[in-house]
C-alpha cells in the first residue's frame, strides 16, 4: 500500500493536497507517508511473525527523526552502520539494545559508543575488525557481542553498485572461512560473545530466488555454528525490493512494473512464504534489515519546473530538484516515476529530459521520459523517494537540504527545516 493518490485531480499525501503543502513551505520538498511506514514495516512484521525475530529498520534508507520514532513506536530495532545513527536511534526514542551495528570500517569512537549504550550486537565484516573490537571492549572492561557476516558468494541479480554478497564485494567473510573464524573468536577473544551470524546480499531484489538461495546455503552453516558456539540470532539482511511505478488514482492500490521492470514482483508474501519454513527449523531468533521496503514507497520529492527549453534533439525541463536532492537516477540509474501534481485535463504526453539546475550533465531526474504536458510553474512529484533519497542529499553546488514533511492522516509537520544560507557555511573559518 501507498498513501498517494489523486483525489479530485490533485495529488495527495494521505489527506494532505501537496500543492498547498509546496506552496506553504516551498520546494524541492520532501514528503511522507507515515501511514505507509507503519503499513509496510507491520505487513513485513506480520507475515514473518511465526518466527521469533526482530525488524531492525535500515537507519541508512531514511534517518530522519521522525521516521525512526515511527519505526521505534512500531517496536522495531534498527541497523545502524555509525555512531551518527546510533546518536539519532537514541535522540529519536529507539532503544540501543534493539540496534545491530554493521559496515566494514568502525572507529574506536564508534565502537566505544555503542558499547557504552548497550547495543544488541556488532556485525563485523573481517577478522582484523573482530580484533579491534576484542581490544577496544577489553580496554574498557566490556564485553562485546559480535555477529560475523558471511559472505555467501549468491548473485542478487541486481544493479552491481548495490550487490553486496559476491566474493568480489568488500563485504563479509567467505563462507568457507566462517568456522575457523568462529573458532579463532572463541580461543582468542576474550572480550568478544559470540552471538550471531549475519548476511546481506544486496539491495532491490526484485525476485525471491537469490534470497532462497541465500538462506539455503548458510542454514546449514548456522546450525553447526549454534550448535557450537551457542548462536542466539540469524540475520538474513535487507534487500527486498520495491515497485517503482505505481497506480495514483484514487482508490486503486493496484501496482504494476515498470519499464523494464516485471509485473509481479517480489511480494512480501511471496518472500515471507518461501524463506520462513527455510528459517524455522533453526530454532533461532531471526532479524531483518529492511531499509527500502519501509520508506521507499512512502516518500517523494515534489518539485517545480522553472524552464523549458527546446534543444535540437531533446525537450528538457528543468526543475528546481537537482542530483544533490536526489541521485539515485544518475548514481544506479535509477528509474523514478514522475507525475504532475495538478492531473492533466488531457491525455496529451510529451517526451522529455526532466534535469535539474546543477552543473553537471549527470544531472537529470529523468532522461527519454514520455510524461503528461507541463509548463513552466507547474509542479511535478518524483515518487518513491522516500529511500536512498534525502539520506544521499548533499550540499553540491552549495545548495541548501531542502525541507522534509512528514504527513499523518491530515496533518503535515515539519520533521526537518529547509537550511538556510547562513546553515551553508556554519562552521568554517577564514583564516588569519
Ligand atoms: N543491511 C545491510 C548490511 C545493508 O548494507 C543494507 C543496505 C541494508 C541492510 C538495507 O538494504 P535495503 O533493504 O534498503 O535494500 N543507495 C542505494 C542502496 C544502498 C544499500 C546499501 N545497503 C540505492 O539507492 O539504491
Amino acid at each position: 500500500m501507498h498513501s498517494f493518490r489523486y483525489l479530485q485531480g490533485r495529488l495527495h499525501a494521505e489527506n494532505v493536497d501537496l500543492q498547498t503543502l509546496a506552496e506553504r513551505h516551498g520546494t524541492p520538498l520532501y514528503v511522507y507517508s507515515k501511514a505507509t511506514i507503519s503499513d509496510h514495516f507491520t505487513r513485513l512484521d506480520q507475515a514473518v511473525n511465526r518466527l521469533d525475530h526482530l525488524v531492525c529498520y535500515a537507519v541508512k534508507a531514511n534517518s530522519n527523526l521522525a521516521v525512526l520514532n515511527t519505526v521505534a513506536q512500531l517496536g522495531g530495532g534498527f541497523d545502524i552502520v555509525s555512531g551518527g545513527e546510533l546518536f539519532r536511534v537514541l535522540r529519536a526514542g529507539g532503544q540501543a539494545s534493539k540496534c545491530t551495528f554493521a559496515g566494514v570500517g568502525k572507529s574506536r569512537e564508534e565502537i566505544e559508543y555503542a558499547l557504552n549504550e548497550g547495543i544488541y550486537c556488532f556485525n563485523a565484516e573481517s577478522q582484523a575488525e573482530l580484533r579491534y573490537i576484542n581490544e577496544v571492549a577489553g580496554s574498557i572492561g566490556k564485553k562485546a557481542p559480535v555477529a560475523v557476516r558471511v559472505n555467501p558468494n549468491v548473485d542478487a541479480k541486481t544493479h552491481a553498485k548495490i550487490t553486496t554478497g559476491k566474493s568480489e564485494n568488500k563485504f563479509g567473510i567467505d563462507f568457507e572461512r566462517i568456522p575457523e573464524v568462529y573458532e579463532w573468536i572463541s580461543k582468542e577473544c576474550p572480550h568478544l560473545e559470540i552471538k550471531g551470524l549475519q548476511m546481506h546480499i544486496g539491495s532491490q531484489l526484485t525476485s525471491v530466488e537469490p534470497f532462497i538461495e541465500a538462506v539455503k546455503k548458510v542454514a546449514p552453516l548456522v546450525a553447526e555454528m549454534k550448535e557450537k558456539y551457542n548462536l542466539r540470532f540469524f540475520s538474513i539482511g535487507g534487500g527486498i525490493g520495491i515497485v517503482y511505478r505505481q497506480s495514483l488514482d484514487s482508490g486503486t492500490q493496484e501496482w504494476w512494473g515498470g519499464e523494464g521492470q516485471e509485473a509481479h514482483p517480489l511480494t512480501i508474501q511471496s518472500y515471507a512464504d518461501s524463506i520462513v519454513p527455510l528459517l524455522e527449523p533453526l530454532g533461532l531468533r531471526i532479524l531483518m534489515e529492511p531499509g527500502r521496503f519501509v520508506v521507499g514507497n512512502a516518500g517523494i520529492l515534489v518539485t517545480r519546473v522553472m524552464y523549458e527549453k527546446r534543444g535540437g534533439a531533446k525537450t528538457f525541463k528543468i526543475v528546481d530538484a537537482g542530483m544533490n536532492d536526489l541521485i539515485r537516477p544518475t548514481l544506479y540509474e535509477g528509474w523514478h516515476q514522475i507525475v504532475p501534481v495538478q492531473k492533466a485535463s488531457d491525455s496529451a504526453t510529451e517526451t522529455v529530459d526532466v534535469v535539474g539546475p546543477i552543473c553537471e550533465t549527470g544531472d537529470f531526474l529523468a532522461q527519454d521520459r514520455e510524461i503528461p504536458v507541463v509548463k513552466e510553474g507547474d509542479l511535478l512529484a518524483v515518487m518513491s523517494a522516500g529511500a536512498y533519497g534525502f539520506t544521499m542529499a548533499s550540499n553540491y553546488n552549495s545548495r541548501p537540504l531542502v525541507a522534509e514533511i512528514l504527513v499523518d492522516g491530515a496533518d503535515a509537520h515539519v520533521v526537518r527545516e529547509r537550511q538556510t544560507l547562513e546553515d551553508l557555511v556554519r562552521g568554517e573559518h577564514i583564516p588569519g
